[in-house]
Order: C-alpha cells, then structure tokens, then sequence
C-alpha cells in the first residue's frame, strides 16, 4: 500500500517509524516530514492547506490512505476533501473535529451527553469575563476557545494571573482563537491521556499514556505542547479505563453520531483523575505529541492496519498489541522554547544515542548539506524502553547525554510521578 502522512513533528516521526515497520506498506511519503522521517519514507513538499493540491498528488501517485497527523489540516476540512475525491483519510471530518477546534463546542457536548467535565461559562465580552473570575476566584482556569498549539491555556493560580490571561485572550494573544474565552472551575488530580481509534460508531482504546505539559522540572512554568511522556500510566487501572470508556469516550461517539458527525480517526481525551472520578479536560482529534512516541513503541501490532480500520469504517476486529515494556520519552527543546527561541544550531549524537531499545525521534529538525539543524521549538525525543518506568527513564537519559546540541534544553524528572507510583507498589 501507497501511505501519505501529514505532518513534521516527533508524532510523525514516531508514526512513520511504525508504518515503515508494516508489511502491507510499500511506499510511504511524507509531507513535509522532518531531518528524521526520510529514513522512513520520501519527505515531500505539498502545499497541505491546498486541498486541491493534495487529493491531485494522492490520485496521481495513486495512494491508498492519506494518515493526516496534526490538527490543523483537520480542523481545516482536509479529511473532507480528500474522502470527497475518493481517497481513503486516517482522520475526522472538518465537523467532527470542532472537538478539538473548539473547546466551547466539545463543552456543550459534555452538557447534552452528560460527560464528566469542569464546570464552565464562555464569554465574548472581556468585561464579563473579568467580573465572573472575581465572583468565582483562584485558582481557575482561561483558555482560548480555539486553536492555540497547548499555549491558549492558563491555569491561574491567582486573581492577577487570571485577569491578565482574560485580557491577552481578548486583546489578540491568541489571534481568532481567543475571540470567545472558556473560564472553567480547576480542576484537582492526576492528568492522564486516553487514545481511542474510532470509526464513526465504534472504537478500540490503546495503552494509557501521560505526558508532562510544563515546560520545567517539578511540573512548573509555562504550558507546552509536551514535555515528555511515558506509557503505561499506572494511575489509569482496568477499572478506571472502563469508566472512561463508559462515561466519556461512547458518549462522545453516540453524541457526534447523534448530531450527524460521526467522529473517525483517533480520539485522544485529555482527563483528571479527580476525587469524583475521571473529568474530561479536553478532546484532542489526533495523536498526542510526544504521547505516540511511547505508545508507537510499545505497539506490538502492525500500524497501517489499525489506521486503515478506522479510515475504511471498521474497526470491530481490532485488539492491538503492546510490548509488556514501559516506555519514556524526552523533549530536547531549543533554549527558550516556548517562548522566543533560535533555529539552525548543529545537532550531532543521534546515532550513537540510538540502540534496540532507544530510537530518537525528530521533531523540529532539518538536514542542510548533510548537517542535521535545529528547526524548532520541540526538536528531538529521546524515547527508550525498559522493564518499568524507572528503568525507561534511566536509558532515555543515558542515551540523551550522547547527543551533541548545545541550544537545547530538557527536563530531568519525566516519569517522576510513575516512578513514586512504582515505588510504592514494589
Ligand atoms: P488543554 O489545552 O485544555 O488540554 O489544557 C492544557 C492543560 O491545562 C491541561 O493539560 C491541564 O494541565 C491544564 N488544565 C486545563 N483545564 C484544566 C482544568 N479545568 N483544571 C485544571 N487544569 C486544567
Ligand atoms: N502532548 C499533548 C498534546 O499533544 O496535545
């Protein structure tokens, strides 16, 4: 089979790696991909928000199923176009995708379904929103209501914290995204991330997976798109994921289908393990990044198969398969990131990082004249395997220290609450 993967992050990397591993595949292209996926596949430059541009190149080069990795092409309709050309699309339609376009959308749904989520009221009107933060007080939560790559969201610890967020949403921080503002009540517990396939009616989950959004050790500092990641999550036991399952992930589907936007492609719930049981915090429409780093190596079961259940309608007969080992992964992010940061820094290392058990997946990266570049805020993930968490962790460090980029920068406690968890129950 003839794939094009959409996208350039570590998540495209990690995927490309898995798809290349399937014996079904026989060419893979990417677009744009990175400095790591052309070790994978053909990196390729489409124009992805040329819709036209893109079913084009998949009828001439007759591909079989286009696996779009970010959300923007999706929120954008490109699911739409393509099926509508008659071309096979890992991924949601433009409308069912609002679950991740739109947090006041996936809000609603959690009020008609009745899915545990924070309370919340959304606001147009800055005034409004500053008076409701003063009734309700810290901590609490402002987000964007649209896209804003993870950065659209302030967890205020404070009042002053807070109206300053309700200001920068509303005075363009955020550009349309911060048009309408979600306030929600904080949340309190442990973060977990659970990943569905679906295919419009019914859904497989995968392994548990947590990643660490701030950017500094201790879970401090400003949100990111992700930090790292590790797989399992020890706090997701088989009870609690049949509660989401339950309470979340089916009534998110009956409500899509109900509305006459079935949800296919894959679901990833953002939840809060509260003293009241599993919240939503948020719907995602694609992988985690760098979530699909673990879970791809942990993936025992062929990739391309999974993918092309949910993009023909049917994924009854799945159960994927994982390696019994943990994995983790580390962001190598550029000094700065994410805020301001510099690009074009040379990288060297990787290969002697690399071994059975560590892959080195490229996120932010680019090759000019044979030097590997920085290209990015979040630049490498150093992902390793290992009979536990602990065991994970200690590998990706080891082979983290061999890489040579001195404009990066990572945390050094990834996995820390896994680990205190491991700990605990040996
Ligand atoms: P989101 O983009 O909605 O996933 O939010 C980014 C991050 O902000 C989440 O992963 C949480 O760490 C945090 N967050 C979002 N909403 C809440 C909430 N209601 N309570 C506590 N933390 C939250
Ligand atoms: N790692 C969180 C995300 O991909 O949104």
């Amino acid at each position: 089979m003839k794939v094009l993967l959409i996208g350039s992050g570590g998540r495209e990397h990690a995927l490309a790696f898995k798809l290349a591993a399937s014996a079904r595949l026989s060419h893979l292209f990417v677009a744009p991909g990175n400095g790591g996926t052309d070790a994978f596949g053909e990196n390729i430059s489409l124009n992805v928000s040329d819709h036209a541009e893109v079913a084009a190149f998949c009828l001439t080069r007759e591909i079989d199923l286009v696996v779009v990795g970010p959300e923007a092409p999706l929120v954008a309709g490109l699911a739409d176009d393509l099926r509508a050309a008659g071309i096979d699309v890992f991924g949601p339609s433009k409308a069912a995708a609002q679950l991740e376009g739109s947090k006041s959308f996936t809000k609603s749904l959690c009020d008609k379904m009745n899915i545990p989520t924070a309370r919340y009221q959304r606001f147009d009107d800055v005034e409004q929103a500053l008076n409701y933060v003063r009734q309700q007080g810290a901590p609490i939560v402002v987000k964007a209501d649209g896209l804003a790559a993870g950065k659209g969201v302030t967890v205020a610890q404070n009042l002053a914290q807070a109206e300053t967020a309700v200001r920068d949403c509303f005075s363009g921080a955020f550009g349309e995204a911060g048009a309408e503002v979600v306030i929600e009540e904080c949340l309190r517990g442990e973060e977990v991330s659970v990943f569905a396939v679906c295919d419009g009616e019914r859904f497989v989950t995968l392994a548990s997976a947590q990643d660490h959004k701030q950017a500094f050790d201790g879970d401090r500092g400003p949100n990111t798109g992700g930090m790292g990641a590790y797989s399992p999550a020890p706090a997701m036991t088989p009870e609690l994921l049949a509660q989401v399952e339950r309470e979340i992930i089916a009534p998110t589907l009956v409500g899509m289908a109900q509305r006459g936007t079935p949800f296919s492609g894959v679901l990833f719930a953002g939840l809060m393990l509260t003293a009241d049981g599993p919240k939503l915090i948020e719907h995602n429409v694609r992988f985690g990044d760098p979530e699909c780093q673990v879970l791809m190596m942990r993936l025992k079961s062929d990739l391309l198969e999974l993918l092309l259940a949910s993009a023909k309608g049917d994924v009854s007969g799945i159960k994927p398969e994982w390696h019994g080992e943990a994995a983790l992964c580390v962001v190598m992010a550029a000094k700065g990131y994410p805020g301001a940061y510099e690009t074009g820094k040379p990288i060297s290392g990787i290969e002697g990082a690399q071994s059975k058990k560590v892959r080195v997946f490229h996120a932010g990266t680019l090759l000019k004249g044979g030097q590997l570049q920085s290209n990015g805020g979040r630049v490498l993930n150093v992902t390793a395997l290992g009979a536990s968490v602990a065991e994970a962790k200690t590998a990706a460090y080891q082979a983290l220290d061999k890489i040579n980029w001195p404009g990066g920068f990572c945390r050094s406690d990834i996995g820390w609450r896994a680990i205190e968890a491991e700990k605990k129950n040996s």
